[in-house]
């Protein structure tokens, strides 16, 4: 059986041998787009080659990228350990054409690479294809009918509609129509008893994508409307940890080499067996998969806080150390202890974890003590409300206290719910639901960042002169609109620029443009404060 790296390696190969550059992936956090907080797919850092705003040296690229669908458009939070499938940091390998290539290629080496290299059985392999959008003026798939049925029967490709079939990197930005890969991984009799076709993008937990090819054609503008590109590309994202389950045969991604030993490290901290029951494999799978998303985006500079990916990377956290602390009855720190697991199984790609190994600990531990004496504190608070209770003769929360329990103390909804229960009392989730509505609308409008398009005002490429200089006589190259809390900021780029744009963890350079006798305040735009909450 082939183990996850030499699955990962083999996918490098592949397209190396077909002429793409290798890329290292970008760091998990973005630090130079007001549109988004982490990558959340292997076209991120490639925006500006579909958008034609630059060129790369090779139009062939493969990557495997560091991703994570927490906030935003792509959002999959709420099903991590619940289902076996979705992650908050994940892998996405990824091919991409920048107006080289297209359908016909990459739709057969995808077909090519399953089958011949990692042996996927070919009668569970399904694809899906866009059906068009009369409203958005778009066809259906002709080319990609046409190669799929060179390599599949009839009945094993599907329609699907604009949601599933036409992939958008967010609000606005590159898209266009995609032709996706499903994967039917039940036992035979189960797959007699109902064919596949039935289930693909259903929901079903053992029929699942595992590759998107996305045709990227347009650019989604900031009005809603789509303009077509100068030239097309191909964009493609295979999950690898769904890879990795399908050609290890393992009915869930939990059982693959990617995660049993970390999964192996809880259960021998805990003393909670992994298989035992749904409440704790669900904690299980949780903290197995929330550690990597912790690990990856400290790595890559973005520490826990109170604001921006800051606050998510901090929301995480507490939802791991929420299911140790209430699931498992493990009440101590435990995430800075699988660390070292956690880099162990990134020897090979991403190396600088082992490298950071203490520094992420000290810097785990402390966030975990602060939020475990925070839960300290929260539990005493929920002892005087029951001593307020019993001198009313009442065993009933009202919304409002439960909800200063989750605002001010930090104290997780759900962990009030387990107590109150525990304790015979009940809480009014009504007025909770409406009091975190209203809180959750207050974070919405602070948070609302609007971005306008770009207006190019020429093709030159942004040069960095500051390590010569603190000052330059340049142009604009292009700019647009950023607004947040109705204040009105712009974004510059400039031909020279002596201004460090902030990335790898460093702050970016402030100062002074000059226009004729009009002086414009530089700032650092990059505080995102959208917030997420679950
Ligand atoms: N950009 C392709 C995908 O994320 O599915």
């Amino acid at each position: 059986m082939m183990t996850a790296k030499e699955i990962r390696q083999a996918f490098l190969d592949f397209f190396a041998a077909r002429g793409h550059d290798i890329v290292p992936s970008a760091p998990i956090v973005v630090k130079n787009d007001p549109t988004l907080m982490f990558n959340n797919a292997g076209m991120n850092q490639f925006k500006d080659y579909f958008l034609g705003n630059k060129t790369p040296k090779n139009p062939r690229i493969a990557d495997t990228q560091k991703c994570m669908r927490v906030s935003g458009k792509h959002n999959d939070l709420e099903d991590v350990g619940v289902d076996t499938y979705h992650h908050t940091m994940f892998e996405m390998l990824g091919n991409w054409s920048i107006s080289d290539y297209f359908k016909e290629e990459a739709i057969k080496w995808s077909w090519e690479l399953l089958t011949d290299v990692y042996h996927l059985p070919k009668d569970r392999l399904y694809a899906t294809v866009f059906e068009g959008d009369a409203k958005e003026g778009l066809p259906p798939a002709e080319v990609a009918l046409r190669e799929w049925r060179k390599l599949m029967p009839e009945n094993h490709i599907i329609y699907g509609n604009k949601k599933d079939n036409f992939w958008e990197m967010g609000d606005s930005g590159p898209c266009g129509p995609c032709s996706e890969i499903h994967i039917d991984l039940r036992p035979d009799d189960e797959r007699q008893a109902i064919p596949g076709e039935q289930l693909v993008n259903r929901d079903h937990p053992q029929v699942i994508e595992i590759w998107n090819n996305v045709f990227i054609q347009f650019n989604r503008k900031a009005d809603g409307s789509l303009e077509s590109l100068p030239a097309k590309h191909v964009d493609t994202g295979m999950g690898f940890e769904r890879l990795v389950r399908a050609v290890q045969g393992k009915s869930s991604n939990y059982d693959t080499d990617v995660f049993m030993p970390i999964i192996e490290r809880i259960a021998q901290i805990t003393g909670v067996p992994y298989g035992k029951s749904e409440p704790t494999d669900i904690a299980i799978r949780v903290l197995a998969d929330h550690i990597r998303a912790i690990v990856f985006t400290i790595n890559d500079g973005q520490l826990p806080s109170n604001n921006g990916a800051g606050y998510v990377v901090r929301r995480i956290l507490r939802r791991a150390v929420r299911y140790a602390f209430s699931t498992l009855q493990y009440k101590q720190p435990i995430l800075f202890q699988l660390v070292p697991t956690v880099a162990a199984q990134f020897t090979d790609i991403f190396p600088e974890v082992q490298a950071n190994q203490s520094f992420l600990q000290r810097v785990i531990l402390e966030e975990e003590n602060s939020f475990l004496r925070t839960l300290e504190s929260g539990l005493r608070k929920v002892a005087q409300i029951e001593e307020q209770l019993k001198a009313q003769n009442s065993t009933h929360i009202d919304g409002n206290t439960a909800f200063e329990l989750y605002d001010t103390y930090g104290f997780p909804a759900d962990l009030t719910r387990l107590i109150a229960r525990e304790k015979g009392l009940t809480i009014d989730e009504t007025e909770f639901a409406v009091a975190m509505a209203a809180q959750k609308e207050r974070a919405r409008a602070a948070a609302k960042i609007e971005t306008g398009d770009w207006h190019a005002l020429n093709d030159q490429q942004s040069e960095f002169v500051g390590y010569d200089t603190l000052e330059a006589y340049t142009t604009v190259v292009k700019y647009r609109e950023v607004a947040q809390k109705n204040k009105k900021q712009y974004q510059i780029v400039l031909a020279q620029t002596p201004f460090y744009g902030e990335s790898g963890g460093q702050v970016g350079d402030t100062g002074t443009l000059q226009f004729g006798n009009q002086t414009i305040k530089v700032v650092d735009t990059k505080k995102k404060t959208t917030l997420s909450y679950w």
